[in-house]
């Protein structure tokens, strides 16, 4: 038996969801810093995606009447060796946001805790979409990482993590999600 509540785990979890979002916003700035505008908007929208996450944990425990904590900004990192070591942060933190999903679906379940079970299920799916996302603009990056302006093209031709409306998304807190 874990001796952390499911609403305290999901507490530090929105922590995790803010500072990811964070550190996109790092990434964003340094490929605005670099003029390669596109992979910039790609994080900047990323950045958003992250914060949408947290604000749906913000919401769930709102629905379920916990408590809910808002956490200190920690610095990110706004320059990095070339352009592939951004994208490369963001894999490593898309695999290391799966774990932490699984252990809170894990967690959901040992307390039989249906509703938070039900409620990880959106992330599980989610988390799997952005690894991958990140894998496929890491292939790209690596392939091109002499010539980013190519990188730019393909991103802007595939619309990379530009994907409409998802009606199966849990509410964020303050709409808009
Ligand atoms: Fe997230
Ligand atoms: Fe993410």
């Amino acid at each position: 038996m874990s001796d952390r509540s499911f609403p305290e785990a999901l507490n530090a979890q929105i922590a995790n969801e803010f500072s990811a979002a964070m550190q996109y916003i790092g990434a964003a700035v340094y490929y605005d810093t670099e003029t390669l505008p596109r992979l910039a908007s790609f994080f900047y929208r990323q950045a958003l995606e992250e914060r949408e996450h947290a604000m749906m944990m913000v919401q769930y425990l709102l629905d379920v009447d916990e408590e809910v904590r808002i956490p200190d900004i920690k610095g990110q990192q706004t320059s990095f060796d070339d352009g592939v070591a951004p994208v490369q942060m963001a894999l490593e933190q898309e695999r290391r946001v799966g774990e932490e999903i699984y252990a809170l679906f894990e967690l959901a379940r040992e307390v039989k805790d249906y509703r938070a079970e039900q409620f990880m299920q959106w992330f599980v799916k989610e988390q799997v979409e952005e690894v991958a996302l990140m894998q496929d603009l890491l292939s790209v990056v690596e392939r091109s990482k002499d010539n980013l302006l190519l990188v730019e093209e393909f991103v802007a031709r595939e619309a990379l993590g530009e994907e409409g409306d998802d009606p199966t998304a849990p509410p964020a807190a303050g709409g808009g999600g």
